[in-house]
């Protein structure tokens, strides 16, 4: 954690033929979550990570897993993934037809929720239940791939979002899931983010995980909030 920001590497881009290593250079880095993207070919149109994944990140990780369910039906996904290891389940409120109920699952079974928002899914689509979660997430790109352009619609609708939580003194974190950079990342901080996930700028050709990391939380060390 640097200047109160998390870092939620996205092994989406990791190699997985390394994943072990992949995940502990993350953890030695100091990465606060492991971001987990489950896409199911329907909610998007790539098939991801399922099940065993998880289930195996588990056993090399005591990381927090944020595990962002980018599926149809969310409602029948939350338990699965909780039981295979996720700590924080994120639904999609344009997949979910009862929000609320996914929502009181996840706590009944003592895990985190958190609430995604697509680009063009506007902050009012989780106003009623920003008291209820421990994360909102706003995506900056189109969810389905990594390695995105950012998006930059996204940067006010953190702001917003940031005022309504910090109004109603809810405890809420804000995520930003998408195009997350050294250059997007201090301008999400400042407009209120303070969970920042990536995966192309932290697993790429360039340079190994770690020092993408220490690079991301260097961008992170100067910020001061706009919003
Ligand atoms: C997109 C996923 C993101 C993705 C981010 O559908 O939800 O988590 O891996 O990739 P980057 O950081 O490369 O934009
Ligand atoms: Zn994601």
């Amino acid at each position: 954690m640097i200047n109160g920001i998390k870092l939620a590497p996205s092994i989406l881009s990791a190699d997985f033929s390394r994943l072990r290593e992949q995940v502990e250079e993350c953890e030695r880095a100091g990465a606060d979550y492991i971001h987990i993207d489950v896409m199911d070919g329907r909610f998007v149109p790539a098939i991801s990570i399922g099940l065993p994944v998880v289930e195996a990140i588990r056993r090399i990780t005591g990381l927090v897993l944020d595990v962002h369910l980018m599926v149809v039906e969310p409602e029948k996904q939350a338990a699965p993934f909780i039981d295979a290891g996720g700590d924080m389940i994120n639904v999609h409120v344009e997949a979910a037809t009862d929000l609320h109920r996914v929502i009181r699952e996840v706590h009944r079974r003592e895990k985190r929720a958190g609430v995604c928002l697509n680009p063009g899914t506007p902050v009012g689509t989780v106003e009623e239940v920003l008291p209820d979660v421990e994360q909102v997430m706003v995506m900056a790109v189109n969810p389905g791939a990594s390695g995105q352009r950012f998006i930059e619609s996204a940067l006010p609708k953190v702001a917003r979002l940031r005022r309504l939580i910090d109004e109603g003194g809810f405890r809420a974190e804000i995520e930003v899931d998408g195009g997350v950079s050294m250059k997007t990342a201090p301008r999400c901080a400042a407009a209120g983010a303070n969970v920042l996930v990536a995966a192309s700028a932290i697993f790429n050709e360039h340079a190994a995980p770690e020092q993408n990391i220490v690079r991301l939380r260097e961008s992170l060390s100067r910020i001061e909030r706009s919003a």
